[in-house]
């Protein structure tokens, strides 16, 4: 059976507005985000190019997320991101995970 992601907020208005997000297993964040009405900033749409699609990701169960591809990887590096950030757009959800973005 195909395990079903759920994304919370750490923003306590946002938790009140919008709960808990299910989605499909493999459901990529960003993805997930836009449908639910959320901003995500990105001038790449999705392509992986830009960065600007960082999030913070807190990961509440094991394997909740894909794990950093060689691609994320020097993404992250290149931005300098903090050890929760993940590129949202190149992040599958899989399980429980709490997000947050500086301008939510
Ligand atoms: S939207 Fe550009 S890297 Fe994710």
């Amino acid at each position: 059976m195909k395990r079903a992601g759920k994304i919370r907020f750490l923003k306590p208005d946002l938790k009140s507005r919008l709960g808990e997000i299910d989605v499909e297993s493999g459901t990529v964040l960003m993805e997930a985000l836009l449908a639910a009405g959320l901003p995500v900033a990105s001038s790449c749409r999705g392509d992986g190019v830009c960065t600007k699609c960082r999030l913070h990701v807190r990961v509440l169960e094991p394997n909740a997320v894909s794990p950093v591809t060689s691609h994320e990887k020097g993404l992250l590096e290149r931005i300098h991101a903090e050890n929760d950030e993940r590129i949202s757009c190149q992040t599958e959800v899989h399980g429980l995970i709490e997000v947050d973005a500086p301008y939510w």
